[in-house]
């Protein structure tokens, strides 16, 4: 038998990998010892963290942690297939009725993240003949889902309404057009500029649709996201929100017409071909909407923690570029020295992720952090002291 010396196919891949090393961007995964809390144990080590979307401590509140025992006893571990042969429990219908009572839309479809929220309606409502009008900084999802639907993109600079609006104008008026943004930006913190962007959808007969990942939980009365913050109800068709971030489960959603569920049901390709949530979670996320509603104070609390930490990191003189959330980051221009500061404050027992291109544009890389409720004012000044000593020693302030 002749022996045959294969080349490894993949061999590209580790220039790759050697590539990211030689520029000081290679990531190995940081791995979480202990809970996702405010103070944990990352790598072996004590930190403050301030990487986690936990924004309001759900992923340990005592009633989230019982529903889903609860749950695991009375229904199992997992819901065993796609929602649309046999893997609609009664608990994912009453997830469904309950978001969309919050969200105060006729009706909510769930699927399994935010992620194929997104991707999974954008290319099921739109066709090639179609056009997606899209704000540049909008999430991997939108522009994922936008290539899944074969409809043309046009995207406009970051929160540009004049640059929207000369987009459209040059659109047949009959052609089926999605105006889409982010509710709030996950890399800058900032928020979309819905109601100008409400007003453009009107103006030109377009489908809106607001990814509230980042703002579910955060804005609005009771963390109903952006379109509740900004008075916008009614004039958004499609909202989308997460269940893995301030919620602290896992899920996506969209929020909308009786009609675009429906349709949802029938054609979004993530609904259709993965199987549902175990029912352990479902049951949290409906406990996660009583504490939304039950126990206010936890968003005042992260409001309060988010002036207090940006507040501080302003005065020692960094750069947080123009964020209106949790999520502040400390902007250093250069992706080695943005790691670099990342790996020296998790030394001192600050956990807080380096963010470099691709994820953001090649000069703005950053230090991002993320306050949420659950951090004591100790904690926060804690961090604030750390990233002095290490922003003045690495020369960034
Ligand atoms: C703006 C935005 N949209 C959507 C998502 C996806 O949400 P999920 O983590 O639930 O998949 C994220 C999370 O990374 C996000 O930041």
């Amino acid at each position: 038998m002749t022996s045959i010396t294969r080349q490894d196919p993949l061999h590209y891949l580790g220039d790759e990998i050697e590539g990211l090393k030689t520029q000081g961007l290679y990531r190995h995964l940081r791995i979480l010892d202990d809970e996702q809390r405010a103070h944990t144990t990352v790598d072996g080590r004590s930190v403050v963290n301030l990487s986690s979307n936990n924004y309001l401590g759900l992923t340990t509140h005592p009633r989230l942690r019982e529903r889903a025992l609860e749950a695991i006893r009375q229904f199992g571990v997992g819901s065993g297939s796609v929602r649309t042969i046999a893997g609609t429990m009664a608990i994912h219908m009453e997830l469904e009725r309950r978001l969309a009572e919050f969200k105060h839309t006729e009706a909510v479809v769930v699927f399994q993240s935010g992620f194929t929220a997104n991707a999974g309606t954008v290319s099921s409502i739109l066709t090639r003949e179609d056009v997606v009008v899209s704000d540049a900084l909008n999430h991997a999802s939108i522009i994922d889902g936008s290539r899944l639907s074969r409809a043309a993109i046009k995207v406009f600079p970051h929160k540009d309404i004049d640059a929207a609006r000369a987009i459209l104008r040059d659109l047949p008026p009959s052609q089926r057009k999605l105006l889409i943004t982010d509710g709030v930006f996950s890399m800058d913190g900032d928020l979309g500029p819905l109601p100008a962007l409400c007003d453009l959808a009107e103006e030109f007969g377009c489908i809106m649709m607001v990814d509230d990942a980042h703002a579910s939980g955060v804005f609005g009365k009771n963390g109903r996201g952006t379109v509740d913050h900004f008075g916008m109800h009614g004039r958004v068709d499609v909202q989308v929100g997460t269940l893995s971030k301030a919620i602290g489960g896992l899920g996506g959603y969209v929020a909308g017409s009786r009609d675009l569920i429906d349709f949802l049901h029938h054609r979004a390709r993530p609904f259709l071909f993965s199987t549902s949530h175990p029912p352990a979670v479902a049951a949290a996320c409906i406990a996660a909407l009583d504490v939304l509603v039950e126990e206010p104070q936890l968003i005042e609390q992260l409001w309060e923690n988010t002036r207090f930490f940006k507040a501080g990191l302003e005065a020692h003189g960094f750069n947080t570029g123009i964020s209106e959330s949790p999520i502040t980051p400390v902007i250093v221009g250069d992706g080695t020295l943005a790691m670099k500061l990342s790996d020296r404050l998790f030394e001192e027992g600050v956990f807080a992720q380096g963010i470099a291109f691709p994820t953001v544009a090649k000069d703005k890389a950053r230090v991002r952090t993320i306050v949420t409720a659950t951090h004591t004012r100790d904690d926060l000044q804690f961090a604030l002291d750390v990233f002095k000593r290490v922003g003045g020693e690495l020369g960034i302030i």
